[in-house]
């Protein structure tokens, strides 16, 4: 079984970003092959600056690695060390409706606010499809807010498949990670690095008792009971078991815990969950190197993968001398 998925780098990864999708990716390295890339030329629609977009990805990657990603069992590679997946955009993009993207939602979200549009964000989800359709990959682990672009995936590839009566591209299923909860940020909003509200697992220290310390509360004194389905108590309960959470929460209910007594634990767990982590990622971020020799192995292999597809799908259209 192929499992792939992609990780924009458009900014440093928070902790919304490993309970939502990281930890359930180094999960899945167990489950089957899984081929991870860090999509630097989707950070193009974002980020444009060369030396942040370098940056973000080699942060991006040690994120990754530190959080457990084994790049002897998973495929990690840079998607921009594998072009081959432009010509297959193009490919695609030859059999795709403009009506099909103009339905996009992240398409959509954007002229609603009246921001300015340009044609790779609205050409986005064709090459996200190529990223899948690249390997014939069997299931694509995301996010809810991604399965518009694999339903888009599974048509562009119907489409070229009916086109040119072959059976060139495999459909793919999406692995839709709902059952993930939706991870606050400080200020009670959906944490993203878009609203300025995350907490960063690999924060030094004194930039990480800020941001705990700076979750908004209400103003409950602290003799009182307090609602334990706050911001607070949704972050907290991230790095606690069960039985913890259970204490911790008839202490809530039963009035005399401050917020400050909360925070400070959260904190000191916060230390501990990713300590080991923050250890290896120092580790790995002396050796520069290191992580180019992983990419470099992994788009070696990548490329393995993907040339059969990107053959048969040149030879299907008519591209090239043919056999
Ligand atoms: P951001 O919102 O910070 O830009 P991304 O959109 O790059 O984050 O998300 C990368 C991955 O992390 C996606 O799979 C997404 O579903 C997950 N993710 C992001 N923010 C959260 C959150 N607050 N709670 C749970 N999962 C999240
Ligand atoms: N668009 C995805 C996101 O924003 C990232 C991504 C790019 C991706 N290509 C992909 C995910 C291919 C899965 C498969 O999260």
């Amino acid at each position: 079984m192929r499992i792939l998925s992609g990780i924009t780098s458009s900014g440093e990864c928070h902790i919304g970003n490993y309970f939502g999708a990281i930890r359930q990716h180094v999960e899945f390295q167990e489950k089957g092959e899984a081929i991870y890339f860090i999509a630097d030329y989707h950070s193009m629609t974002v980020v444009r600056d060369a030396s942040e977009r370098r940056r973000l990805v080699r942060e991006v990657a040690l994120d990754y690695l530190a959080c457990g990603l084994d790049p002897e069992r998973a495929v990690l590679y840079r998607q921009s060390d594998l072009p081959e997946v432009c010509e297959l955009t193009w490919i695609l993009t030859s059999v795709t409706p403009m009506g099909l993207l103009e339905r996009s939602h992240a398409y959509k979200d954007k002229v609603a606010q009246g921001l300015p549009v340009d044609h790779g964000l609205f050409a986005y989800p064709v090459l996200m499809a190529a990223d899948i359709l690249i390997y014939g990959s069997d299931l694509v682990p995301v996010g809810q807010d991604q399965k518009q672009h694999l339903e888009m995936t599974r048509d562009m590839a119907q489409r070229f498949n009916h086109i040119y009566g072959c059976e060139v591209f495999q459909l793919p299923e999406p692995w839709i990670l709902d059952d993930v909860a939706v991870v606050p940020g400080i200020d009670g909003r959906k944490m993203s690095k878009s609203y300025d509200n995350t907490i960063r697992m690999f924060w030094p220290e004194k930039r990480m008792r800020k941001a705990v310390m700076g979750i908004v509360t209400d103003s409950t004194p602290v003799e009182d009971p307090k609602p334990t389905d706050s911001t607070l108590f949704q972050l907290w309960s991230l790095v606690a078991v069960k039985s913890e959470r259970e204490e911790m929460f008839a202490r809530a209910r039963a009035g005399g815990l401050g917020y400050g007594e909360v925070k400070k634990d959260l904190f000191k767990r916060l230390l501990e969950t990713f300590g080991p982590m923050r250890e290896k990622r120092e580790e790995l971020a002396k050796r520069p190197d290191d992580v180019e020799d992983i990419f470099a192995s992994g788009a070696r292999r990548a490329r393995e993968m993907a040339a059969p597809v990107v053959a048969a799908a040149r030879d299907a259209a008519g591209l090239g001398p043919g056999a």
